[in-house]
């Protein structure tokens, strides 16, 4: 069926508006509309075109994913072929640039050059006819590049239209595509995730993304495009000199580099070079120097080119951000949650312009891929303020003999064992309360509210207790004395004796609490209080096996080997001995429930409404569950308690009417803490 009229106006309409807010959106910057009415607008041109597919244009804005896959890339010829750039690497070379321009001009007045940053992607040429892109290709060698236009049409800030009315019947625009740090970073977290490839760099993955087959994958990159130039192009339309060829670009719907600037001679170039290497570290993307241009492009002309460059321009390069140096050791960091880091010690080395000397590797799964080993000779990489890292090693430059790293089973702080649950890249130390790297953590764990409660013992004064050497583990809180406590930091007698107060409360506490308190890995608040209810007693649970713990109610397989874990280390146990000495204590669990096999809710049918404010209701029948009673979802005559939150609803008044009794919530933690049950 053939589109009417007004449904081709429509279709035309849908196009030009969708393609004005892609242009304010990737191009300016500036949104004008919400995403929902993009999508919206989106759909109803998708819709129309799926109608009446004779309203398909290749300038669509639908077309610009969904081209067929390239099945190999063509060898595309540039006319005007796409040159390269003399480099500069010190001062001394602008010198002598500006110096011969000077020369072969015969002038002796400043020359204007237009300078821009250089950015760090791939080089492309897009070729318009009629003001529509028709192909995108690489630079290639210069002469031959390869046909991407199947990628390149994914890019958003490439326009598949021009936009100015009276566009030449030609255009060839060349610019740099490239991906933002970013979107590399997000790129490569999630091939990591995956456990696929991931890229040395951005300017790799701008390059693989571009090379990628299909469109709809290279779509999920996200790469942009800054416009620097022109290739082969109708006469006529030539601007007089590169900053006005920049301008033209920007009014063609093109992206420029904001960062571009019309600079007076030598002294110019030198101070653009200097505020951009300044500016470097903070900017989105990678540049790895800038670009000086004779403004005029009449002068260009007179000057020519020699081999492959142009004499009227030159890149001054910043210094490597890559450079080569050798691993003297790899060793591990412990991190305040126990998390272990493989941290490679390197011979130091400057690195665009600071000195490193360590890179840490994300885990061990980094460092097995990457095969880091102590001798190896490295490429590493400090991109603007982001941490060193490892890029890879240099097999060719391995000692001939070298030895694999193993990741340690003990914590090299503290010596507990080094666990990694199954199907996470986190090795971690199960030191818990005995580890001085996760002292601090641990501690501020144990005092805080919904643990031991310790009211007055905050961050800021386990900081200074730990750093005073005044504490070391938990149990060292309950031999703290006032007069040791007015050393610290605005602490004056009357909170010192608070404090000590506080901590004497603290020690009648439940069994839940307690090993909430305890900062065992996996076990949470719930897991706490579902195994305090099962086991009673901290004897059975310290001793319990592996397969023991997964016979209760909710308890996996991972913590199950947690708390396993926790309980083999001989320190872990110690510290409970002597929380226990001092008097930390709690209600003997409702006679020996576990060995009885019933809880404290045994024989207990319990109901649980409306919205808990400290789990969810599924968590809280578990725990019923564990305790030995039963939960239904209906209140009867037959129901012990209702367990009531927030906007309980009917069940509320049904209990009411059959005078069931009602547990607020806090009741409720009260008792599976530990508390008593009439
Ligand atoms: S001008 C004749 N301008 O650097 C002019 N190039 O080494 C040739 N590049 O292949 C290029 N930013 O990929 C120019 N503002 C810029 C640039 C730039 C990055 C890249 C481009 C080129 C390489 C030259």
């Amino acid at each position: 069926m053939d589109p009417t009229a007004s449904i081709r106006e429509r279709a035309a309409q849908l196009r030009a508006e969708i393609e004005s807010h892609n242009f304010r959106y990737y191009v300016l910057d500036q949104p004008a509309v919400p995403d929902a009415e993009y999508d919206r607008l989106m759909h109803e041109l998708a819709d129309l075109e799926q109608q009446y597919p004779g309203l398909v244009v290749p300038d669509s804005p639908t077309q610009r994913v969904g081209g067929q896959a390239a099945p190999q890339f063509a060898q595309v010829r540039h006319n005007l072929p796409m040159l390269s750039l003399d480099n500069a690497f010190a001062d001394a070379d602008v010198v002598a640039f500006d110096r011969r321009i000077h020369e072969r001009l015969g002038r002796d007045d400043a020359i204007t050059y237009s300078a821009e940053p250089k950015l760090d992607g791939v080089a492309i040429s897009l070729r318009y006819e009629k003001g529509v892109l028709v192909q995108a290709a690489t630079r290639g060698d210069g002469t031959v590049g390869e046909d991407v236009t199947h990628t390149v049409r994914t890019i958003r800030s490439v326009p598949l239209r021009l936009r100015a009315a009276a566009v030449a019947p030609l255009i060839e625009v060349r610019g740099e595509i490239y991906m933002s740090r970013e979107g590399f970073e997000a790129l490569n977290a999630r091939a990591r995730a995956s456990g696929e490839k991931t890229f040395a760099n951005p300017r790799n993955a701008a390059a693989g993304s571009l090379r990628q087959l299909d469109p709809q994958l290279a779509a999920a990159r996200p790469l942009a495009l800054y416009a620097y130039g022109f290739g082969q192009m109708d006469k006529g339309e030539l601007p007089p000199s590169q900053s006005a060829g920049l301008a033209l670009l920007r009014s063609l719907g093109l992206r420029v580099n904001p960062l571009c600037e019309v600079v007076r001679g030598l002294a110019g170039c030198l101070e653009y070079y200097v505020r951009m290497a300044t500016r470097r570290a903070q900017l989105p993307y990678d540049i790895d120097g800038v670009v000086y241009k004779v403004d005029d492009c009449e002068l260009q002309t007179e000057l020519g080119f020699v081999a492959r460059a142009p004499r009227w321009a030159i890149a001054r390069k910043f210094p490597a951000e890559e450079v080569l140096t050798v691993v003297e050791g790899v060793e591990f960091q412990v991190g305040r949650t126990g998390a272990i880091t493989p941290v490679a010690r390197l011979k130091p080395v400057p690195v665009g312009g600071v000195t490193v000397s360590n890179a840490t590797v994300h885990n061990f799964d980094e460092l097995r891929r990457k095969d880091i080993r102590p001798g190896d000779t490295v490429i590493v990489r400090r991109a603007g303020d982001v941490i060193p890292e490892i890029v890879a090693v240099v097999p060719e430059r391995r000692p001939a003999v070298s030895r694999a790293v193993e990741p340690p089973v003990q914590c090299p702080v503290c010596g507990s064992d080094v666990i990694r649950q199954e199907g996470q890249v986190v090795a971690r130390c199960s030191g818990g309360l005995v580890c001085p790297a996760q002292r601090k953590q641990a501690l501020r764990h144990f005092a805080s509210r919904r643990a031991m409660d310790i009211d007055g013992l905050g961050e800021k004064l386990i900081d200074q207790l730990v750093d005073a050497g005044l504490v070391k583990n938990a149990a060292d809180i309950y031999r703290l004395q006032a007069d040791q406590l007015l050393d610290m930091e605005r602490m004056g007698e009357k909170s010192a004796v608070k404090l000590v107060a506080a901590i004497a409360r603290s020690r009648n506490t439940s069994l839940g609490r307690f090993l909430f308190a305890l900062g065992i890995p996996e076990v949470g608040e719930a897991t706490a209080a579902t195994l305090a209810g099962h086991f009673g007693q901290l004897e059975s649970l310290s001793e319990a096996s592996e397969e023991e713990l997964q016979g209760v109610a909710d308890i996996g397989p991972a913590t199950a080997a947690a708390v396993r874990t926790f309980f083999a280390q001989a320190h872990n146990r110690d510290v409970i001995g002597d929380l226990r000495r001092l008097g930390v204590s709690w209600p003997d669990g409702a006679g020996e429930p576990a060995r009885v096999g019933h809880g404290r809710f045994a024989g207990k049918t319990l109901v649980v409404t409306g919205t808990l404010a400290h789990m969810t209701r599924e968590a809280a029948q578990a725990r019923i569950r564990a305790m030995g009673g039963k939960t239904a979802d209906s209140v009867s005559s037959r129901t012990s308690y209702l367990v009531c939150g927030e906007k309980p609803g009917s069940k509320l008044k049904r209990a009411r009417d059959l005078g069931v009794p009602v547990l607020t919530e806090e009741e409720f933690l009260a008792l599976i803490n530990g508390g008593g049950m009439q």
